[in-house]
């Protein structure tokens, strides 16, 4: 424990440094506010020395300094004044939602410069947003909606090129769009509803829907036309010159991507060939848009789970597993919260595709398919945050460390549910797969409901390895990913569940597969051997998925069924069985 503990540190300690501060200054500013306002704060009990044990106060031990504030819903009335929440200089997340604070932000506010997350949607604040705030470049998502916020939008929103989500519908925000949004390259949600909002939208907004601008004076795309005077403005030759001019941009992409995605593959396919780490680096320059710093990016919308690096890394931690990808660990943070963090090895994409990737695997959102959190893409580690929702690998229940057996029904389930999962993210578009499906990257939940986990990453990283015996014959032969390839992969987990053996020994005991091994046993008119002996049901019941799994692994890719046939084909065979108690 304490090695890793020093291996996490040691990533610490390349991130640039904020002093080392005083929590005593931070508690006198924190006790300044419980004196200022009604509500919960009240209870802090204010004899303890250490406001980081107080309720909604997160602290950074390494720095000693509070890093995040939040009490939504904690019954907060009154104002907030001067040197209160603006003396917390290494605030980070600043969440006072859902209460009755009114009055103006504290103009220090501003002086909080390494703030990520702002929330403080649903009170009575009014008056205009503090001078600097919106400068404050490492703002990801503000929500400010249902206030009474006054005044124009402020130029100088540029500079926020990491703001994510800006949210301020229900104010009386007033006047025009002054800035042109467009280096607010990673806006993705965005809603200006119900203010006093006129004039033209900024063409960075055109791709929001018109629900972003209900209940304002504004026009222009999305929303109607400004007037009919700027609509033909551009005369035919001016629109083939811009038609010509995005073609070749286009075509310049494409030509970037393939050869980016010839490096990946190739490495893969000749595992030969290798290259050493070191020479792995990114095949294309940044563009100037994406600024690299150690900053870790969260996705989704929950401000629970928004901790900074240092107070991920402030220590303990243990390894779950090394796999295809890199190290899984789990870190437990001072407030006693458990993230699972990814560290990726080998990691073979320039970074704008790397954030591209990952901000697209982290927008699926499924019950069965496992959420990205958020990222880091650092100078030295790129990592990956999730948060622990599981009781162990399928991989843990069926050959390890996990004794509890698995009935029948429960494991007939949790096909149901991965099944489910990878025909969500087949759905999504023909190129969207898995890559790297196996028992020990599904995860149950309490109710053994599955959870899968790890999708969409083999993409990013170079890798050799056969796969464990999951990899279909075709992706062992040329490399190449595909939504077929992923059946064949499902299929193995749906044989391991079936006979309760794990496809990394099948093929250390004898040399082939375990496909092949079950190949053989029913094309012999063995099936009955195959089948686990601790499932205790009769084979009649297991043998449609038998042969369904059978099919999932056949060797020609064309011939196995697609993922919603899967899932179809398992409800069938959940009817016929009349086992409503799959579900
Ligand atoms: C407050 O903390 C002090 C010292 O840490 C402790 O003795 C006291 O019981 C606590 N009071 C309450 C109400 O929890
Ligand atoms: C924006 O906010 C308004 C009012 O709260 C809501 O009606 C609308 O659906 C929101 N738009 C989007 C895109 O979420």
């Amino acid at each position: 424990m304490n090695l890793l503990c020093r291996r996490f540190l040691f990533f610490l300690l390349l991130l640039p440094y904020l002093n080392s501060g005083d929590l005593a200054d931070e508690r006198a500013a924190l006790i300044r506010l419980r004196s200022a306002v009604r509500g919960r704060t009240l209870l802090w009990n204010t004899t303890t020395l250490d406001p980081c044990f107080w309720k909604g106060v997160g602290c950074d031990k390494t720095i000693n300094r509070v890093t995040a504030l939040r009490l939504p819903g904690s019954g907060l009335s009154g104002e907030l004044p001067p040197n209160t929440v603006g003396s917390l200089a290494a605030l980070r997340v600043l969440s006072l939602r859902e209460n009755s604070l009114s009055g103006r932000l504290p103009p220090d506010l501003a002086s909080c410069t390494v703030l990520t997350g702002v929330y403080l949607q649903g009170n009575r604040f009014s008056g205009e947003i503090p001078d600097g705030f919106f400068t404050l470049n490492r703002l990801q998502r503000v929500d400010f909606s249902r206030n009474d916020f006054t005044g124009t939008i402020p130029p100088g929103f540029d500079s926020l090129t990491q703001l994510r989500t800006l949210f301020i519908e229900n104010n009386r925000f007033a006047g025009p769009l002054t800035t042109d949004f467009h280096s607010l390259v990673r806006l993705r949600n965005f809603n200006v509803s119900f203010n006093a909002l006129t004039g033209s939208i900024p063409s960075r907004l055109a791709a929001f829907p018109p629900q972003s601008f209900v209940g304002t004076s504004l026009c222009g795309r999305p929303l109607l036309p400004c007037s009919g005077a700027d609509r033909d403005k551009l005369s035919g030759g001016a629109i083939a010159g811009i038609a010509a001019g995005s073609l070749v941009f286009i075509l310049l992409i494409l030509t970037a991507l393939f050869f980016s995605w010839r490096k990946c593959r190739r490495r893969e396919i000749s595992p030969t060939n290798q290259t050493s780490p070191a020479s792995i680096s990114p095949v294309h320059k940044p563009p100037e848009e994406i600024i690299t710093s150690n900053e870790i990016v969260f996705l989704g919308e929950d401000d629970e789970f928004a901790y900074s690096l240092e107070e991920l890394m402030g220590c303990s931690a243990e390894v779950m597993g090394k796999g295809l990808v890199g190290s899984t660990y789990k870190a437990y943070t001072e407030s006693g919260d458990q993230v699972i963090v990814k560290r990726l090895r080998n990691v073979c994409v320039s970074e704008e595709q790397f954030r591209r990737r990952v901000e697209e695997i982290g927008s699926i959102v499924h019950e069965n398919l496992d959420v990205l959190k958020g990222y880091l893409y650092g100078t030295l580690e790129k990592l990956l945050l999730y948060q622990p929702n599981h009781n162990g690998s399928l991989s843990a229940h069926l050959h390890g460390t996990i004794s509890t057996p698995l009935p029948w029904e429960a494991r007939a389930k949790i096909a149901g549910g991965i099944a489910r999962g990878i025909r969500y993210l087949h759905s999504i578009s023909t190129k969207t797969v898995h890559g790297n499906i196996k028992s020990s990257n599904v995860f149950l939940t309490a109710n053994l409901d599955p959870i899968v986990s790890e999708y969409g990453l083999v993409d990013l990283v170079a890798f050799f390895d056969d796969g464990g015996g999951y990899r279909a014959p075709e992706v062992l032969e040329c490399g190449y990913i595909s939504q077929e390839a992923d059946v064949y992969s499902f299929g193995v987990v749906l044989l391991e569940l079936i006979t309760g053996k794990s496809p990394d020994k099948a093929v250390k005991e004898d040399g082939s597969e375990l496909a092949h091994l079950v190949r053989l046993a029913t094309r012999d008119q063995r099936d009955i051997e195959v089948i686990d002996p601790a499932i205790n049901d009769s084979p009649e019941n297991i043998e449609p998925f038998l042969s369904l799994a059978i099919s999932c692994t056949a060797p020609e890719p064309h011939t196995r069924p697609s993922m919603a046939d899967i899932t179809r084909r398992l409800d069938e065979i959940k009817v016929s069985q009349h086992f409503g108690k799959y579900d």
